[in-house]
């Protein structure tokens, strides 16, 4: 595992949180994870990065046919993910320390980059998704699962109030999708839920090659 000194307040929490975390949220995500991930039918040999890879709740959905690198800034979530690589042999997943919003890898890396539950937990949620798209290749994929702030108003004011006290616990609830996918180019934008009550959003949508861009723009 690689590693790294950087530790944004909201991965401490995630790192001081390790020990509980799959406890509480395995149940809750790893369903929707997995059936997301299979979804995507991810071709052999796919370069696939998953960001805030977190305790790898997801690592198993991934095919072991792709190569999968996951990022964090926390690394005893890493840890964590790292025991779950060596315990299920996934030879496929390697994992580093990286900051979400500024990804250490060239432009167009990646056939697939996927992240659940990280654009609220970043302090940056729009840079990360510029990272996100740039290191993504064109013609590839980007996949986002969570929760995003309600359009109906009396719902989003009802959760908005909840906000001071989710920042502490390390996310915001006032995040809408369109603060994020107003900020890059993407094409072929799907966005919904797996079940009519779910509070998670799905995003899976593609990044445009260049020459398609420049006609779209003309
Ligand atoms: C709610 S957890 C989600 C973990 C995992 N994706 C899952 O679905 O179980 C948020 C994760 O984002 C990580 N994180 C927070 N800030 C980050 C950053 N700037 N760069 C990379 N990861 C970050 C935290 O350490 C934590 O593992």
């Amino acid at each position: 595992m690689i590693s790294s000194t950087a530790l944004a307040h909201e991965s401490k929490i995630y790192s001081q949180f390790s020990v509980l975390y799959d406890r509480i949220f395995s149940n809750v995500f790893a369903k929707r994870i997995d059936q997301v991930i299979g979804s995507m039918n991810i071709e052999p040999g796919s370069r696939v990065l998953e960001v805030g890879v977190g305790t790898g709740l997801s690592l198993t959905a991934y095919p072991p046919h792709c190569d999968v690198l996951g990022v964090d800034l926390a690394e005893d979530m890493l840890s964590r993910a790292q025991r779950k690589i060596d315990r299920s042999g996934m030879d496929h997943v390697e994992l580093a320390v990286g900051d979400a919003q500024a990804l250490d890898f060239p432009d167009d890396s990646f056939d697939y980059v996927t992240s659940f539950h990280v654009v609220s937990v970043v302090p940056d949620p729009q840079a990360m998704m510029r990272e996100m798209t740039r290191v993504c290749r064109p013609g590839g994929r980007l996949v986002i699962i969570n929760h995003f702030r309600s359009p109906r108003r009396l719902v989003a004011s009802v959760v908005d109030r909840l906000d001071p006290i989710t920042r502490r616990l390390g996310w915001r609830t006032t995040l809408g999708a369109s603060e994020l996918l107003d900020e890059v180019e993407l094409e072929d934008v799907r966005r919904f839920k797996t079940s009519p009550t779910s509070l998670f959003t799905v995003v899976i949508a593609r990044k445009p090659h260049p020459d398609e861009s420049v006609r779209a723009a003309g």
